[in-house]
């Protein structure tokens, strides 16, 4: 069996000299949604910025279809196609939907205009509140279509990986179940995802498989439907007694 497209193996990051990831093992398959659950402070974007090489790390191997991420720079790991939705969104406040939307695409330098046009359309379709907005200036947008603006922003970079940095914060419940059913759209059009959350009933149900993150460490993986069933998940990230 070939491995899957994702690999972290015992990778450590440290901050300074403290170590806010401590040796953790992970995968995500073809096809599949991988969540990495946990609360604040237990290492999760530390993980995913490990993995698009912003920072770290510091020991282990992180393997993406065969190529060894830690020898790579940023910009080398998203020109694999592994594309991140950072925490807080980071859209440009003063530039356009339709121009968020194309800056993109700014890792895809070689493709036609045509391509780009038609791949605008498609994120539109996914998102019509950004085609009614397309000219409204992205700082001016809800929470919501800010989470929506910076999600096709990054599926305008047609990404083999894609990485979501807990896409629900701050968001009204009923735009939650909005943004999920995106994010299971996206996945069942063929895009492997990385999905980071606090909020683990929305995650493990849109997941195929979950990871629990205590203090930079894996305590619980399985399938995301075992994962909510599991009564240590369940008393101390389903708020149940
Ligand atoms: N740039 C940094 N310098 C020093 N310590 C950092 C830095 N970034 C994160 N840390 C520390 O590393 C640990 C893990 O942080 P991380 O941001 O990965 O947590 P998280 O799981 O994403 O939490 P949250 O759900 O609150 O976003 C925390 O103790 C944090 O204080
Ligand atoms: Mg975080």
């Amino acid at each position: 069996m070939s491995e899957p497209l994702l690999v972290l193996d015992d990778v450590h990051v440290h901050y300074g000299v403290i170590e806010a990831v401590r040796g953790i093992d992970l995968t995500v398959g073809r096809g599949e949604i991988v969540t990495l659950i946990g609360g604040n402070g237990a290492g999760k974007t530390t993980t995913l910025r490990a993995i698009s090489r912003i920072h770290g790390p510091s020991a282990g191997s992180i393997r993406f279809e065969g190529s060894e991420l830690t020898r790579l720079r940023s910009d080398q790991v998203v020109d694999l196609g592994i594309i991140q939705v950072p925490e807080g969104r980071h859209i440009f406040p003063s530039m356009t939907v339709a121009e968020n939307l194309e800056m993109g695409a700014f890792s895809r330098r070689r493709v036609a205009r045509r391509r780009l046009a038609e791949d605008l359309e498609e994120v539109y379709g996914l998102f019509p509140v950004l085609a009614e907005r397309r000219k409204q200036l992205g700082g001016t947008l809800s929470g919501g279509e800010q989470q929506m603006l910076a999600m096709g922003r990054a599926l305008m970079a047609k990404p083999r990986l894609l990485m979501l940095d807990e896409p629900s914060m701050g968001l009204a419940p009923q735009i939650v179940q909005r943004v999920f059913e995106v994010i299971t759209r996206i996945n069942q059009a063929g895009t492997p995802i990385l999905l980071i959350e606090q909020n683990a009933q929305m995650a493990l149900n849109a997941a195929h498989r979950g990871y629990v993150i205590e203090s930079g460490a894996i305590v619980l993986e399985d399938e995301a439907r075992a994962l909510l069933d599991d009564d240590q998940v369940r008393k101390a990230y389903l708020g149940e007694e």
